[in-house]
């Protein structure tokens, strides 16, 4: 099944979204998405988004804390430039519908690990679901939106593909798309082809991510032949619940930047001997420390200690957080709150530059799949939302200048060819490898890592991929196997961006060579694919 369109947006939250209803105003938008409109990254951010809006606040101060946050390898440029274009992506946000949380006239700002003021817009402790309302409820409204839901794209198509030779400047012509409900393969051609699918929090067996970020975007794009950026700084959340039900629930850092202190089982508070902000250093320091406290003492969590705010507070301030510990039996307003440390962010991805434009044309990656330079070795809490928000903003502007710039003709697109592929009776062969490889990420790619950790990872991530592209290629795919897939790819590339890093910094912490290394890796890692 063949279709046509102008722009081709893959995912669904604040970067995709944001993105449609703006391209939407030149062309026709086709917007995939792997389950509901709804489901993504976003819908479940908690703490907020960072902005300069008060008048104690300034420019300078949060490029500062983003800079120091991100362990000297943030692009100072783009961290200057995102944080200036904030104001004016809020103001978007807010004409689309997004109603933060006011404290009487103004809005209600609060302060999250890292930040050197309160400058973090929030919705309750629910800010991604009021963005994602907001946003789908215009996009739902758009004429010129056609909405994809349970669809998952399974590859890009390239010119370098489709004519099968290695072309100097390569160009993205579409995708191929299941559609998980009726297994058919659509076809998209695009002129314009946005990755805007999320991030990889599933590579690892404790994440605080929903089920949709494996990492497909960054698959994909290393697979097409674009170049990959600082995988090996995957951002651990310090404090997801620990309760053998829940499935990761996040308890926001926000929690912290309201004055909830970490403990020891027996109430001894322990921030302070690993950092002079406490509780509320930079998320890497956290959660580098609660590992080492639950290492230290063999105990399975460290506990979250809000109680001294008071229950109106508490139950004003964080209703969801407050109602779903409560669900779980623990009330925070009485108790600690048991928590452990979980993949969260991923801050490399597929490079792009300031206009969000990665290294093939017409192919663009914004938010979490994107690797712009503003994050560095470690994201600074509540500035992805503010990213994607503004790398939306410019990638449309590029894009639609780059449409009106030339009338470009397409290659016939060949329809997605099963081959002779038949039907597997062997899924444990998926969920076997899924398990595997999220338990080595997690147990020798994880929070502490040694040169010898990693070479295990490799080489069980090697085996596994022979598995997995056997598999592909002789049964019928299916959403599982394309993630299954994806997540493979996206491990192997943290651990060999991983083995490239020979230093620590930020979220990259290695045994082997605890110390930073100014003179060789003040720098990104790259990698690409060679065909
Ligand atoms: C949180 O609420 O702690 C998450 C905010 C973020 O990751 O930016």
């Amino acid at each position: 099944m063949k279709e046509k369109t102008d722009f081709l947006v893959i995912g669904s939250g604040i970067a995709g979204l944001s993105f449609a209803l703006q391209a939407a105003a030149h062309g026709r938008v086709a917007l995939v998405t792997k389950k509901d409109i709804s489901e993504s990254a976003t819908n479940y951010a908690q703490g907020g988004i960072a902005t300069v809006s008060s008048e104690e606040d300034t420019f300078d101060a949060h490029v500062q804390d983003t800079l120091v946050a991100g362990a000297g390898v943030c692009h100072e440029d783009v961290v200057r430039m995102v944080v200036e274009e904030g104001p004016q992506v809020i103001r978007n946000l807010i004409e689309w519908g997004v109603q933060f949380t006011k404290s009487g006239d103004a809005y209600d700002l609060t302060r999250e690990g890292g930040h050197s003021a309160r400058r973090i817009l929030h919705a309750e402790d629910i800010t991604g679901r009021e963005i994602e309302r907001a946003l789908v409820q215009a996009v739902l409204k758009h004429d010129n939106i056609t909405i994809y839901e349970d669809h998952i794209a399974i590859d890009l198509v390239t010119e370098a593909k489709v004519l099968k030779k290695n072309l100097e400047e390569n160009r993205c012509l579409g995708a191929h798309v299941l559609d998980r409900k009726s297994g058919e393969v659509r076809t998209f051609t695009a002129r314009i082809t946005l990755l805007a699918s999320g991030g990889a929090g599933k590579v690892y067996l404790y994440t605080c991510n929903p089920d949709v970020a494996t990492g497909d975007g960054v698959a994909m794009a290393y697979r097409a032949g674009a170049t990959i950026a600082n995988m090996e700084f995957m951002q651990f959340h310090p404090t997801t619940l620990y309760h053998p039900n829940a499935r990761s629930f996040l308890i926001s850092e926000a929690v912290r930047g309201e004055g909830a202190i970490l403990k020891r089982r027996d109430g001894t508070a322990f921030m302070e001997k690993y950092h002079h902000l406490k509780d509320l250093a930079p998320r890497d320091i956290v959660a580098r420390a609660i590992d080492n406290e639950m290492k230290t003492y063999g105990d399975d969590c460290v506990y979250l200690d809000i109680t001294h705010r008071g229950a109106e507070y508490i139950t004003s301030r964080f209703p969801n957080i407050y109602q779903t510990c409560l669900e779980y039996g623990i009330d925070m307003t009485k108790e600690m709150i048991p928590v452990v440390p979980a993949a969260h962010y991923l801050c490399g991805g597929v490079a792009v530059d300031k206009n969000a434009e990665t290294d093939i044309k017409h192919l663009y990656a914004i938010g979490e799949v994107a690797f712009t330079g503003l994050h560095g070795g470690n994201r600074l809490a509540s500035n992805s939302l503010l990213e994607a928000a503004v790398y939306a903003g410019r990638a449309y502007k590029h894009a639609v200048q780059v449409l009106k710039d030339g009338e470009f003709s397409f290659p016939q697109i060949p329809e997605w060819d099963a081959g002779t592929a038949t039907n597997s009776d062997e899924m444990v062969v998926v969920s076997q490898n899924w398990d595997e490889i999220r338990r080595f990420m997690w147990n020798y790619v994880g929070i502490v890592r040694s040169d010898k950790r990693l070479a295990r990872a490799m080489r069980r991530i090697e085996l596994i991929q022979d598995e997995i592209e056997e598999y592909y290629w002789n049964f019928i795919v299916t959403s599982d196997l394309i993630e299954l897939r994806n997540i493979a790819t996206v491990a192997q590339l943290i651990v060999a961006c991983a083995q490239m890093r020979k230093e620590s910094r930020g979220l990259n912490y290695n045994i082997d060579y605890p110390g930073v290394d100014d003179v060789n890796w003040k720098c990104d890692t790259h990698i690409k694919k060679k065909f």
